[in-house]
């Protein structure tokens, strides 16, 4: 039985937790407590990152040494994960000394190796991300892509990773472990940024000193993604020496252990291309996988602290629970795409698949039946005598739990909560059919019997499938059932099949409904409560990119006309992303009179889809074939249940609107400037 080693990047302690990275976080448990279950050696890091230039400079402005700033942010992280139920094993920080005792050691192999070189810099440098950029990489202004702030030229004589030798085996690499990236568009983007060459890597600073000092060199600190990224292995220890006991290293790392990294994607080059040319380098295995998961946006937006929509965790935890949390992050995101956040839809699961769908399951037949009828104890039932229509049940609970399973080992935790969601339609319709309360009417003990156990048995599967994701209400639902709690050991595999079955005669313990119902006006005050606020107006910045806000209210004691928006300069202009795309499909959005959906072919941008509120205008047959404008760099949002990924240009408004359009047929995905 190989181990498993699962990691989430370390997070900078200049931010406050948050969803997006409470959800890598969710996530990285949801896959240890899964292959702890298994009976598989496991081993769960998080952690810190807590050098650089951006925390030195947050420490001078609070007056504060950077030591003392980065202790004070780290609690929140730790309190944080332990309210969401993330269990790690080890909680690793940069300025920890087993930490950087790995990472100049680490230096001193790839050194060693001939691949650390010094040499003059002048590059463009963006401290929000820690990395040089090239012009070309940048947004016009030269502008940081992900930031959308200036970058600033930097000139250092620094030390130099000789990243371009390796191209080649990088590239080798990829062919021999397809699976290395995922998902596998992913892995097709790595693939070709590799292909298109390699430049050398600085891989020192010598314009501030808070980060790990390169071995022999005073005078530098070694670059903070280089001393990031060592984590992963600097919290498993060195591997053994000779006479020495074994290391975590040594169970955990591959060639011994499937390890996985799990990223989000604005941060997968430096996992898949630095990191595994970093370990050839130092002549040390790959990881097994860096999954690149996306980004939240809350109600549409992009999260950011000007307008005022940063979610921390704790108040949706303490009005809703840990598990309602983790269950809708991980449910209502497609693991690998970008998703939407948003209180109403995290209570409309909240209500429909949890309580209308598992609890009421379970108080169907435990509160109801077997307490008042049954003598609160699973029925004693001979499993040969069972109806077709019991056991078409319990295999589409062991299917349910098989392919749960292939989901979780492929990291698709919301196609596993599918799977297992298949179980509880399949499980409520079968009490539907069956009708134990007829039975019970009818004095048919024997026949109820039956329901009632084949009924409780795929909550059994029910309750031991959902702990990885909600270890606190599975629990729950196990310890009704009278079973014990699940306490995972090596070497034992507890994911539910027809090894092992509910023992008949067990007393039930019914208890209260697991997802008890809010009533409405409690359901509205707490998503109010909940609700981001936005900024006060002195505070707002304008965002560019929130083309579908209201203009961004002017600076105090400025006049202007309100009927205008605020002056803009070719900067801003040039961080739209507006493109021709062809509508290739156009169909009413139901229950709408207004929206239409429809597929836009954006040429090397795939083909997107969007909602545009033109159906009082537009006939959608008259729109499939026309090439439109588009801005393309919207984040995504849902509209009526539908993700809309883009906005479709359009003039006019009340009575006359017309869709912009090109008028000669230049090629799909063209830029509009
Ligand atoms: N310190 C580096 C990682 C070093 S790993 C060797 C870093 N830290 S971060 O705090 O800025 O980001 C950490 C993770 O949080 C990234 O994977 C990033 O994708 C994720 N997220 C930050 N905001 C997010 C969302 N809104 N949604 C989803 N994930 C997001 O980068």
């Amino acid at each position: 039985m190989s181990a498993f080693y699962v990691t989430t990047p370390i997070y900078y302690v200049n931010d406050r937790p948050h969803i997006g990275t409470a959800y890598s976080t969710i996530a990285a448990d949801v896959l240890a407590r899964y292959h702890r279950m298994r009976g598989e050696p496991t081993r769960f890091l998080t952690g810190v990152d807590e050098h650089g230039i951006k925390l030195e400079r947050r420490a001078k402005e609070l007056g504060q040494t950077p030591q003392a700033y980065v202790d004070s942010m780290v609690p929140p992280f730790q309190e944080a994960w332990q309210q969401l139920g993330c269990e790690y094993d080890d909680f690793i920080r940069t300025t920890e000394p087993r930490h950087k005792a790995r990472a100049q050691a680490l230096w001193r192999m790839c050194k060693a190796r001939g691949d650390i070189y010094q040499d003059d810099y002048q590059g463009l440098y963006c401290v929000g991300c820690e990395a040089y950029y090239t012009e070309k990489d940048l947004l016009e202004g030269n502008v940081c892509p992900i930031h959308k702030k200036p970058v600033e030229l930097l000139n250092e004589r620094t030390y130099f990773f000789r990243l371009s030798a390796y191209q080649d085996k990088l590239l080798a690499f990829y062919e021999a472990h397809p699976q290395f990236v995922q998902p596998e568009g992913r892995y097709n983007e790595v693939k070709s940024f590799v292909s298109e060459g390699l430049r050398d890597l600085s891989l020192s600073r010598s314009t501030f000193s808070w980060g790990v000092q390169v071995p022999d060199d005073p005078g530098h600190v070694i670059y903070v993604w280089f001393d990031a990224l060592v984590n992963y292995i600097s919290a498993l220890g060195a591997p053994k020496q000779p006479g020495e006991g074994e290391a975590p290293f040594d169970t955990f790392w591959p060639p011994h252990a499937k390890a996985v990294h799990i990223v989000g994607k604005d941060i997968l080059r430096f996992h898949a291309v630095y990191w595994p040319a970093f370990l050839m380098s130092a002549g040390l295995p790959a990881p097994t996988q860096v999954w690149a998961h996306g980004w939240l946006t809350v109600d549409g937006q992009k999260m950011s602290k000007s307008l005022g929509n940063f979610i921390p965790p704790a108040p949706i935890v303490e009005a809703v629970g840990a598990d309602v949390l983790r269950y809708y992050l991980m449910r209502d995101i497609a693991f690998g795409q970008d998703g939407d956040f948003s209180h109403q839809s995290l209570f409309a699961r909240y209500h429909g698949e949890l309580g209308n769908g598992l609890g009421n399951l379970l108080n169907r037949i435990l509160a109801s039946i077997v307490r008042k009828t049954l003598d609160g104890r699973v029925p004693v039932v001979e499993r040969s005598e069972l109806l077709p229509i019991d056991r078409a049940l319990l295999d589409a609970a062991q299917a349910s739990a098989a392919n749960a399973a292939r989901q979780l080992e492929d990291v698709h935790p919301n196609r596993a909560l599918e799977a297992i969601w298949e179980l509880v339609t399949a499980a409520n319709k079968y009490v539907d059919q069956t009708e134990p309360w007829k039975l019970v009417k009818q004095n048919d003990t024997q026949r109820l019997s039956q329901v009632v156990y084949t009924s409780l048995e795929a909550l059994r599967y029910l309750g031991l499938m959902l702990w990885p994701f909600m270890p606190v209400k599975a629990s729950e639902l196990l310890h009704q059932l009278g079973l014990d709690a699940l306490s995972p050991a090596a070497g034992v595999d507890l994911w539910p099949s027809d090894r092992s079955q509910l023992p008949g005669g067990i007393e039930t313990r019914p208890g209260t409904p697991l997802f008890p119902r809010f009533e409405k006006e409690q359901e509205a005050a707490l998503i109010a409560r909940l609700a981001p606020k936005p900024p006060e107006p002195a505070a707002a910045s304008v965002e560019p990119l929130g083309a579908d806000k209201a203009a961004a209210p002017a600076k105090p004691g400025v006049a202007r006309d309100l009927s205008e928006k605020p002056a803009t300069n070719i900067d801003m202009f040039g961080q739209l992303d507006l493109r021709v795309g062809e509508v290739k499909l156009a169909e009413r959005v139901p229950k709408s009179d207004k929206l239409l959906r429809l597929e836009v072919d954006l040429g090397p941008l795939g083909t997107r889809q969007i909602l545009a509120g033109i159906g009082k205008h537009y006939a959608p047959e008259a729109l499939v074939g026309k090439r439109i404008a588009v801005l393309a760099n919207l984040p995504p949002r849902k509209m009526m249940g539908l993700q809309s990924q883009g906005m479709v240009l359009a003039a006019g408004d009340g009575d006359v609107l017309s869709v912009l359009s090109p008028s000669t047929a230049v090629p799909l995905g063209s830029t509009i400037a």
